[in-house]
């Protein structure tokens, strides 16, 4: 097979997958996609050799995180750049409502566009806030290349809930982050885990460290 027509399988498949993951809200995914993809690298949100591997690296990467949010919580994506991963998850769960929380301009507004274009409105808000300042309370709160985990343990221990918690995607460094992080977890009264999982069988697992308060 040509690279050229290995990269029109891998495409399809990825759609495929995309289409049982996002269900009713394929259209709305897509057109996400697009915009991730053309505005987002436009305006430096996206590096221009992401875009031919959106759909792995940063939807569905982002979608893993489904399992481990409870029906109608209320989610705060801190860090949220461009997006990722609060509007993949507002998409596939429309139980969710999202707070998009970021502090600069440029992504505020570009968030801010997609959320209107998008029809998200009615259930996702964007803050333009940072984390550590934030006084609002959240079920879970998310994060996905934000910050080393004791940092980010510090800036958002005061915004999840007694029983929620802090999901943070983190890759293969997770288990010697939350090792690292033994201080920060002491200090304020918290517990971490490493959860493997994926949006989809033929998705890429991928590494979240689940942080709640010890018992
Ligand atoms: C590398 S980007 C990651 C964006 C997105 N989460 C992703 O995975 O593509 C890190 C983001 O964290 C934001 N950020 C930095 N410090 C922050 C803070 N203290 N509170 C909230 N967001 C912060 C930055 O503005 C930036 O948009």
């Amino acid at each position: 097979m040509s690279g050229k027509m290995e990269g029109m399988a891998t495409e399809d498949s990825e759609l495929q997958t995309a289409a049982e993951v996002f269900d009713t809200g394929l259209a709305q995914i897509k057109q996400y996609v697009d915009i991730l993809t053309s505005r987002g690298v436009e305006w430096g949100l996206l590096g221009p050799k992401e875009a031919p591997r959106v759909w792995e690296r940063h939807i569905l990467n982002s979608a893993a995180l489904t399992s481990l949010i409870p029906e109608g919580s209320r989610v705060a994506d801190v860090g949220s750049g461009a997006g990722l991963p609060g509007v993949p998850l507002a998409i596939q769960r429309p139980d969710l409502r999202v707070t998009l929380m970021e502090p600069l301009l440029r992504r505020f507004n570009f968030l801010s566009q997609v959320v209107e274009e998008l029809g998200l409105g009615d259930r996702v808000d964007v803050l333009r806030a940072r984390a550590e300042d934030c006084d609002e309370l959240f079920d879970i709160v998310t994060a996905r290349a934000v910050a080393k985990l004791p940092t980010l343990i510090g800036w958002t221990k005061s915004l999840f809930l007694p029983d929620g918690y802090l999901l943070a995607l983190k890759g293969v460094s997770a288990a010697d982050e939350v090792k690292g992080s033994a201080k920060a977890l002491k200090a304020g009264g918290l517990e971490a885990e490493v959860l493997v999982v994926r949006s989809h069988p033929q998705a890429q697992v991928t590494h979240v460290v689940r942080v709640g308060r010890s018992n």
